[in-house]
């Protein structure tokens, strides 16, 4: 049977087809919608680039990784999306400038930002380095604040705009051996809510979403059977997301179901922040 009944109530009852409910079914919620991904060519990007396509987005993935960025590219077009990759680094105001420059000039808007880039550095407190500190900083805030720069005269022109930042539940709740990670996290949750009060009357919502995946940057503790019985303890569903579990969440906040959403913090980590 290809179709399931719902009840609404006593006198209507709806038959949808299942093949709606289907996860990389195309639909429409992002039809003439340009976004742009940071961080698009892996893992949680990756899937959010994907799945926005799906939705009919025009998607410009952007990361330090080219081929990846490249691939994600094909992997949309082959899916009958609109979709192009740009090599940048995040943490150059050059770079990103001239990409967003481009993605204009390419599909004539940004009407949403996903900032999905980030690294990690693991270390103590007392052995981690200056340098160590400040690049994680760099990549993780300042890279946000240098994507959400490079958009912000655009979007004050159109007088609309969505900025959606990956945060972590490191940022509220500190991460052993993550202080420079949890610092950079809890700073974008701050530019985020600054963003969202400063930026309302230009049309322009911001959000946080605060996502837990088995993704590449969380391959270490799934690598160490202890450390990943740790983890998992500590997240009330006790499992791993897929990056594609999160990526319903990247349309949603991309999507106009959300226009009066601003400023929150969206935690889709299996409970792990309560
Ligand atoms: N995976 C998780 O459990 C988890 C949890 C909390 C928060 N997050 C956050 O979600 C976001 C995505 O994480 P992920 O798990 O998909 O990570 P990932 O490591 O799989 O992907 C990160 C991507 O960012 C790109 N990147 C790194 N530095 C860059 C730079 N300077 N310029 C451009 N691109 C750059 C990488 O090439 C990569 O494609 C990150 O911001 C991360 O901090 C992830």
């Amino acid at each position: 049977m290809d179709s399931r009944t719902v009840f609404c109530c006593k006198e209507h009852v709806v038959r949808q087809s299942r093949r709606h409910h289907g996860r990389h079914h195309r639909m429409n919620r992002l039809e003439n919608v340009t976004v742009v991904v940071t961080g698009g060519g892996r893992g949680i990007g990756r899937a959010g680039a994907v799945a926005m396509a799906a939705e009919g987005a025009h998607v410009a993935v952007l990361d330090l990784d080219g081929d990846a960025a490249a691939e994600v590219v094909a992997q949309i077009e082959a899916a009958g999306g609109r979709a192009r990759a740009w090599r940048t680094d995040i943490t150059s105001p050059e770079q990103v400038g001239s990409a967003v420059a481009e993605v204009v000039e390419w599909s004539g808007a940004v009407d949403v930002l996903v900032h999905s880039a980030g690294i990690v550095a693991p270390a103590m407190l007392k052995d981690m380095t200056l340098e160590s500190f400040e690049r994680v900083v760099a990549v993780n805030l300042t890279g946000t604040f240098v994507c959400l720069q490079a958009v912000l005269p655009h979007w004050m022109e159109t007088k609309r705009g969505k900025f959606i930042a990956l945060t972590s539940p490191a940022a509220l709740r500190g991460q052993v051996g993550g202080g420079n990670y949890a610092a950079a996290k809890a700073g974008v949750v701050a530019l985020v809510k600054t963003a969202a009060v400063e930026l309302a009357r230009y049309g322009v919502t911001a959000n946080a979403l605060l996502p837990i995946a088995a993704t590449e940057m969380s391959a270490k503790v799934r690598e160490d059977p202890k450390l990943e019985e740790k983890f998992l303890s500590l997240i009330p569903l006790r499992r791993w997301a897929t990056a594609e579990d999160i990526a319903p969440s990247l349309v949603y906040l991309a999507s106009s179901d959300s226009d009066y959403m601003t400023g929150s913090v969206l935690s889709i980590d299996g409970g792990r922040t309560i």
